[in-house]
């Protein structure tokens, strides 16, 4: 029996060539390979700077600290996501609120974010949903509105458009986070890095990546000699290696491919399921063009008589080993700690009942999309 996992990576000889070259330079880290994979990505998206980090969730924290949210700050974000798009906040101190999602998108609803913000919200965290970009430019107009930061969190969205423009160009935000994690639509193993228009936001994410420490004599209050360095700032170890930068230039060389296949795969299993009253999934809006992550079909179990744990074994047992993006954060007991309680947010609790992600990545075939759908088809009743 063939087995499909929800994502994969896609390595081809390319990537492991340049892996192995940086393998025998004489960098394995804090070499060449990191300025270079920075640049690439600033071409690739158009922003001015780009800091690589260790992860999306090391990108997250750094981003809140270059931005000195602390405590008594509220940032605020969508349910549906993983941990780190809220824990952010919590590791500066701050205090995470929530805004519903749409339910047309899974992202966050513009039209009840207004409501949400009080004297004490900071920075919004828009997350891109399964590599959708948000409403940005609607967001752009809130935050401006109330003086507020905007932080994308752009986990899934490496390769998407918002409005003819790649998701990291921050036109419409401060600074732009991407994963690159073996999942995403691209991947260095582990790995993220941050975008960002504002030469201050960039310099101060230098710092903080590193220990917040300098060499550069241009900012050293006084210089003992060669070997000197301060701390400027309470920073952290969130280096990317030079093995992983090596692997992330050659990816990302492959990611209008990769997105073009994703969109195909993604097409091909809204055929497979449309017209059919227990499915639906969501919608791609036309201020979007994008590097789909994720495909989240949308189980209506009110007309079938499985239940969605039911289900989701039963897929294992044939060989489909799907994920459910996401369980709502503020449903985690860690949350409910903090106060937040079920019926909070209801379109993000209605969503999560409903949706399994199916098996999305580059080298899935026409064939095995046409066998995922067919197993769904027969054990959904
Ligand atoms: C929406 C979102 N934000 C942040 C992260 C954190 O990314 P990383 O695993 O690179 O820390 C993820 C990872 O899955 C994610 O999906």
């Amino acid at each position: 029996m063939k087995k499909f996992n929800y994502g994969k990576q896609y390595l081809d000889f390319s990537d492991l060539f340049a892996v192995l070259k940086t393998l025998r330079s004489n960098f394995l880290t804090q070499g060449p390979k990191v300025a270079e994979f920075e640049n690439a990505i600033c071409q690739y998206t158009k922003a001015k700077y780009a800091v690589a980090v260790a992860n999306a969730t090391a990108g997250l924290h750094i981003a809140m600290m270059a931005l000195e949210i602390k405590a008594d700050d509220e940032v605020i974000t969508s349910p549906i996501t993983f941990l780190a798009s809220a824990n952010c906040a919590l590791y500066v101190g701050a205090s995470p609120k929530f805004v519903d999602i749409d339910s047309t998108t899974a992202c966050i609803d513009v039209n009840k974010l207004e409501q949400a913000i009080t004297q004490k919200t900071k920075v919004i965290i828009p997350v891109h949903f399964a590599g959708q970009s948000c409403n940005m430019k609607k967001i752009k107009e809130i935050a401006d509105k109330y003086n507020l930061f905007i932080v994308e969190d752009s986990a899934h969205a490496i390769g998407s458009d918002y409005l003819g423009k790649k998701v990291g160009c921050c036109e419409f935000s401060d600074m732009s986070v991407f994963s690159f994690h073996p999942v995403k639509n691209m991947t260095t193993g582990e790995g993220g890095v941050i975008t960002t228009n504002n030469e201050k936001l960039y310099k101060k994410l230098l710092l903080l990546r590193s220990h917040g420490m300098t060499r550069d004599p241009n900012f050293l209050t006084k210089n003992d000699g060669p070997w000197y360095y301060q701390m400027h700032e309470f920073g952290f170890n969130y280096r990317l290696t030079d093995i992983q930068a090596s692997l992330g230039i050659s990816q990302l060389k492959k990611i209008e491919k990769f997105k073009k296949r994703r969109k195909e795969i993604v097409e091909f299993y809204k055929k497979s399921f449309e017209k059919d009253e227990r499915f639906s999934f969501l919608e791609e809006k036309d201020y979007a063009n994008s590097c789909f992550h994720l495909f989240p079909l949308l189980i209506n179990f009110d007309k079938i008589k499985i239940s969605k744990k039911e289900l989701f074994l039963k897929l294992q047992e044939n060989g489909l080993t799907l994920q459910v993006h996401y369980i709502p954060v503020h449903l985690q007991p860690f949350y409910q700690k903090l106060g937040f309680k079920e019926g909070d947010f209801p379109n993000a609790e209605q969503y999560y009942k409903k949706t399994l992600s199916l098996p999305l990545y580059f080298d899935l075939s026409d064939k095995d999309v046409g066998i995922v759908a067919n197993i769904i088809k027969k054990l959904a009743v």
